[in-house]
């Protein structure tokens, strides 16, 4: 039985039919070379497509060398690209899934390039957040770059794909141009309403002259920049209504965000806990004003709720990129109703667009293939020798080394000396700000054991004995780490206590002041310092850092700012420990190489590290040949490594 009818019956847009209403927006994959896609973004989106997505947008393509984004940007206005699009195109469709392109021009926002070249805008309004000053735009540059997506358009359609969206979303180039706040200009480009979408209109009206009826051209926009100058609903729908009086738009893509400012730029890929499928209600407001297909995403993670949106009009086809990132099979499966085998998005960041962000190929925390397709499928596909494999710890190293062994044929034996499974996500679990990523990331894991064949064995404490009673061909060593407890005076004080505990029941007897301090950067000492804070308690966080949450992804940096300042937590930056000594917190100023005091205190929290467990590993070497350390037991770092060295060993047995 087919399940989710809404969700599955065609949608015709402009002059393409999408067998379903599932698709994937644009997103930077870093599978760019010279301008020009490679075979690894084929792979990619091959895999989507065989997925049964009906739509894949592919990545921005700058319509003029003055728009590239980032070094890895597709030079969508060179005719170089046609070879590579026409081989995404042929491929995708043989999998009856339609391919439209992004047309792109940042402005202002340059997010990389190879050296500062000048950035183009309306008028002379930076952008705080790359500390862009971009140059006013003369008029010739102005309709050269109009021709450039008209030029670029036709490429498009030359290649072969099905159609175009114009990136007006997120603050770029034509939402720069109709920003009152952007664009101060006294031509005829600037002042009022009319003439700030002057430059929109004569983009698409530019493209439909070039690309003729028989192609489809869209927009993408934001409903709400979610910033404090930014445009709202209220402004997307005037913008809306004026369009599509004026000129053919065949569709709208809905978003939010805006790319400027720290605020306004979490929603171009908004992280967890923001709420799931939080700009749908605004596509109904634009469905309602453009009359037109609409198209809605950000954090819609599941199938029930993308049926929900289009069943309840919000939407005519729903943007699930993230979930197609994580499980490309999501729509088949959704489709066939095997809901319990979908792995669902944990809005971590962490190897999507943090690897973006990072210059490196797209990736995936809950899915370690994804961007890898082309390199590490055939591993998959090898024939292999059935091995007995036993996995010491249950955290996401030991449980991804297991579900992968397991998928491999490998009889797989998954020992784990506490009660429940999860490792540090248990921990993760209790903290305000990551309780649904790492509720959902347990979930996924759990739901794929219990579908695998493996043997898993709570409440068992690996020894040398009891391990080589299993006869194991390969053993691997997932046991994580401990914190790390600096060398300085008054570490026994029974008022220092370690990170980990704050998210347990050892709260409730903590002081009134409590000072953190914080030598890593990353989520765990300012969920702490909000806990705390949230419990009243007067929080001061020290960092050893250049700035608080450095190892964070900027867009959850950017949620967390807001909470500690909504908090009133005091941050000192720059600071690392110098112990206890005469009842006084020493701090020592890591660039003045200056000590001081804090003599107002009554709890320490330590959050300085992780050391791995190395002592299981060394017990077992005699055991079998074949021993691996994976994850935090190898170097404690993130869950992208814990998972990754997870698929990569069982890969390798
Ligand atoms: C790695 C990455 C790169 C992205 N690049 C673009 C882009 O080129 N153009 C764009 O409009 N949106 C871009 N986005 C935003 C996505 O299109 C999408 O709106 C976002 O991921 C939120 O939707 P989701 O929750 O369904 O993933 C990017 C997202 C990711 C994860
Ligand atoms: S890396 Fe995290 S946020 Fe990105 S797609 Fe994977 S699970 Fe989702």
């Amino acid at each position: 039985m087919a399940h989710f009818k809404h969700l599955f019956e065609p949608l015709t847009v402009g002059n393409t039919t999408l067998h379903n209403r599932i698709l994937s927006t644009a997103h930077q994959t870093n599978h760019v070379h010279d301008g020009i896609p490679t075979s690894g973004m084929l792979a990619y989106h091959l895999a989507r497509a065989r997925g049964g997505a009906g739509l894949i947008i592919l990545e921005a393509a700058a319509v003029h060398i003055s728009g590239m984004l980032t070094t890895h940007t597709i030079a969508g206005y060179d005719e170089k690209v046609i070879p590579a699009y026409a081989t995404i195109a042929r491929t995708l469709h043989e999998h009856g899934t339609a391919v439209f392109t992004q047309l792109f021009h940042g402005g202002r926002e340059v997010v990389s390039s190879d050296y500062r070249h000048a950035a183009l805008a309306p008028s002379a309004e930076p952008s705080l957040r790359f500390g862009v000053m971009p140059r006013p735009m003369s008029q010739s540059e102005i309709h050269d770059i109009i021709r450039g997506f008209a030029h670029s358009a036709r490429i498009a359609q030359e290649a072969g794909l099905d159609g175009v969206e114009v990136c007006c979303s997120h603050g770029y180039l034509p939402a720069q141009f109709w920003s009152p706040h952007v664009n101060h200009r006294t031509d005829e480009y600037g002042g009022p309403f009319e003439n700030r979408m002057r430059f929109i209109v004569e983009v698409l009206e530019s493209i439909w002259s070039e690309v003729g009826e028989d192609f489809t051209v869209g927009i993408r926009m934001s409903s709400n920049e979610m910033t404090m100058d930014g445009a709202t609903i209220k402004d997307a729908v005037e913008i809306v209504d004026y369009l599509v009086d004026r000129v053919r738009l065949d569709f709208i893509n809905v978003t939010a965000g805006e790319s400027s400012t720290y605020a306004g730029s979490t929603h171009i890929v908004p992280p967890s806990p923001i709420k799931h499928a939080y700009v749908a209600a605004d596509g109904f407001k634009i469905r309602m004003a453009g009359a037109v297909p609409v198209f809605v995403g950000s954090r819609i993670v599941d199938p029930a709720e993308a049926e929900k949106i289009v069943s309840t009009g919000q939407a005519d086809a729903v943007a699930m990129t993230r979930a197609l990132i994580v499980d490309p099979q999501m729509p088949n499966k959704a489709h066939r109703g095997e809901l319990q085998t979908i792995d669902a998005c944990i809005g971590c960041l962490q190897a999507c667009i943090g690897h973006y962000h990072r210059n490196l190929p797209i990736g995936c925390v809950q899915n370690p293939v994804a961007g890898q397709e082309e390199a590490l499928q055939p591993l998959f596909e090898r024939d292999r020798p059935k091995k007995r494999v036993v996995i010491v710890g249950a955290g996401p190293a030991g449980l991804q080394a297991a579900v992968t062994a397991d998928a491999l044929g490998h009889e797989v034996i998954l020992l784990e000396e506490g009660n429940a499974l999860g490792g540090l996500l248990r921990t993760m679990r209790c903290a305000p700000m990551r309780r649904e990523l790492a509720e959902s990331m347990l979930d996924n894991y759990t739901r794929k054991l219990a579908q695998s064949q493996v043997d898993v064995r709570l409440g068992q404490r690996a020894t040398r004995e009891s391990v080589r009673l299993l006869e194991p061909d390969a053993i691997v060593c997932a046991v994580g780490s401990s914190p790390y407890m600096p060398r300085v005076p008054g570490m026994g004080d029974s008022r220092v206590v370690q990170v980990g505990s704050v998210f347990g029941n050892a709260v409730e007897d903590m002081g009134e002041r409590v000072v953190i301090m914080d030598y890593v950067g990353d989520w765990q000492a300012i969920e702490a310092a909000i806990h705390l804070a949230e419990r009243r308690r007067k929080v001061t966080l020290v960092c050893s850092k250049l700035f608080v949450g450095e190892e964070v992804h900027q867009f959850l940096r950017n949620e967390y700012m807001k909470r500690l300042y909504e908090l009133s937590v005091e941050i000192r930056m720059h600071y690392d420990f110098g112990g206890i000594v005469e009842d006084k917190l020493k701090i020592r100023h890591v660039f003045a190489q200056s000590v001081e005091d804090i003599s107002e205190w009554d709890q320490v929290v330590l959050s300085m590290g992780r050391v791995p467990n190395t002592d299981l590993y060394e017990e077992l070497q005699p055991v079998a040949e074949n021993i691996y350390q994976i994850g935090d037991c190898l170097a404690p770092r993130t869950l992208e490594e814990a998972t990754y060295e997870g698929m990569m060993t069982s890969l390798q047995l």
